[in-house]
């Protein structure tokens, strides 16, 4: 058993934001499943969004969120996030983290989808997750101790308060730790490994989502997944990111004949929001042809983009042809669990920031690299609550009940491609009444409801991340067959349009809630 001040889950930009802007008489504790850099900040490619450019507002930058949002966001959020965005870029240039720079000697500004100016602020080329998390874990302090190889199965939540008091974990041995705290911080990123093409890390499996769900916190807006235009597919896989960035710099979607697939379909054409852009392509892909990026327009192409030139030669993808094929995949979740502007979740001492943290921020479709741009900004936040506080003292005398619903057989958990192929089919790209309801009734099957409230102390970390996949696709999934409308990120094929009575209405989930 350990106790720590504060307890953080997961390793990426947010986390480590947190922890370092944490005041250094409090002890921390990241727990991450995996080895530290295994997660998708350290995989981003893109960049940060701040308004910077000299003709830049962050006002533009806050509508330019809103409208990718298509208007169901939070805009006290993002009023706040898009105008301490400057700062925060500058607060990591001066503290010595290297961003590009342009031949004037300032911060290099790209363009990336849906934004209308360049301020797209990115290190290394194409490798900016890479600069800013090595760069903050070089400045990590003494008070801030990162375990590996833990992998949280339940959120402790003690009976009297009602009060999250810490997480139960295990090693990779298969040995049970106790971590307690009085806050306890949910940094473990979304679940786009539920899709069978997806952008995003192997660790990310939707586990956060899945411990706050078990625990009663409120979930909301699933149904908002983002599936990124641009991977490089081949061979029928999808085998990494082809940034935004690239279109940014000049590429362009072109049919197997040699077509602008963009054209006519939206003002902004091949930089039209995430949604536009891969709805289109999936059509093509839809009647078996076959999608590219066009990069001969730009001539630096291997300078300026040197992670997605590694990526396509060791995939066997001949640059010097011009052309990358291209899928849509799953990239980003917009929902998430549900919390305040600082980070509190509907569960007292629980907290979540990130990917994982449905802030409202995104709307129903986030705008170009305001994810990173979100794990600092709430890091931050959530830093200067707890450094307002005096140190809490650790709780004696806690009862945490134990989770006792009737359990699936663990052998019967469906296997990890299973699941992530039947996603793709049936709650992706185009959603239908008749997709979900089959994916619903196969996740029932499987005892999705039942997972919910199992105790999962003797399950394998493989067995227990079919589980808690088969959580966060059942919420998915039922949020998404509730919301009968077509709304950014979520496209139902048999509601093609938003509609007005839809506007500002969140689906939140909850299994403790008053209404099951
Ligand atoms: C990209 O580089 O295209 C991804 C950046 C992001 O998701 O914001």
């Amino acid at each position: 058993m350990m106790n720590t001040d504060v307890l953080i889950i997961g390793s990426g930009i947010a986390a480590l934001q947190l922890a370092n802007k944490l005041r250094q008489d409090l002890n921390v504790i990241i727990l991450t499943k995996s080895n530290i850099k295994n997660g998708n900040s350290y995989m981003a490619q893109g960049g940060i969004a701040a308004a910077l450019g000299i003709n830049d507002h962050p006002s533009k930058h806050y509508m330019d969120t809103i409208e990718a949002g298509r208007f169901h966001n939070d805009s006290e959020a993002v009023l706040a996030l898009t105008s301490e965005a400057p700062s925060l870029i500058k607060d990591l240039k001066q503290a010595g983290c290297l961003f590009d720079l342009d031949s004037e000697g300032s911060i290099a500004l790209g363009r990336e989808g849906a934004h209308s100016e360049n301020r797209i602020v990115h290190g290394g080329g194409d490798s900016t997750g890479k600069t800013v998390i090595d760069f903050m874990l070089s400045k990590k302090n003494d008070n801030v101790r990162i375990i590996e190889n833990v992998y949280v199965i339940e959120l402790l939540v003690n009976e009297a308060d009602g009060r999250c008091r810490g997480v139960k974990g295990k090693d990779s041995y298969g040995k049970i730790h106790r971590f307690f705290s009085p806050h306890v911080v949910l940094a473990t990123g979304g679940c786009g490994q539920l899709y069978e093409y997806t952008s995003n890390a192997g660790t990310v499996t939707g586990d956060g989502i899945a411990l706050a769900y078990r625990a009663g916190a409120e979930i909301a807006d699933m149904e908002f997944i983002q599936f990124h235009p641009t991977l490089l597919y081949k061979d029928g896989k999808t085998l990494g990111l082809i940034s935004e960035a690239v279109r940014g710099e000049g590429g362009r979607l072109i049919t197997e004949d040699g077509k602008p697939v963009m054209k006519g379909l939206h003002p902004q054409g091949d930089l039209a929001p995430r949604h536009v852009v891969s709805q289109a392509i999936y059509h093509f892909l839809n009647k078996g042809k076959t999608v590219f990026l066009d990069i001969s327009p730009i001539n630096n192409f291997k300078s300026r983009f040197p992670t997605i030139t590694e990526i396509c030669e060791q995939n066997g993808v001949d640059l010097t042809l011009g052309k990358i094929p291209v899928s849509p995949g799953s990239h980003f979740l917009m929902g998430g669990i549900k919390t305040d502007l600082w980070g509190r979740t509907s569960i007292p001492g629980l907290y979540a920031i990130g990917e994982a943290a449905c802030t409202g921020i995104h709307g129903a479709n986030r705008l170009a690299s305001n994810s990173l741009l979100e794990g600092l900004f709430f890091g931050k936040k959530l830093s200067e609550l707890f450094n307002e506080q005096p140190p809490c003292e650790t709780a004696n005398d806690l009862h945490i009940p134990e989770f006792e619903g009737r359990r699936p057989t663990k052998e019967c958990l469906p296997s990890i491609g299973e699941i992530k192929r039947r996603m793709m089919k049936n709650a992706g790209i185009i959603k239908t009444k008749e997709g979900l309801s089959a994916q619903l009734a196969w996740l029932k099957g499987f005892g999705a409801e039942e997972w919910i409230k199992a105790n999962l102390d003797d399950l394998s970390h493989d067995e227990a991340t079919r589980a808690f996949m088969l959580i966060t696709a059942y919420l998915i999934t039922d949020s998404a067959l509730r919301r009968t409308e077509s709304r950014g990120g979520h496209f139902r094929q048999d509601y093609p349009f938003e509609k007005h009575e839809w506007l500002g209405k969140k689906i939140i989930q909850c299994r403790y809630s008053k209404k099951d």
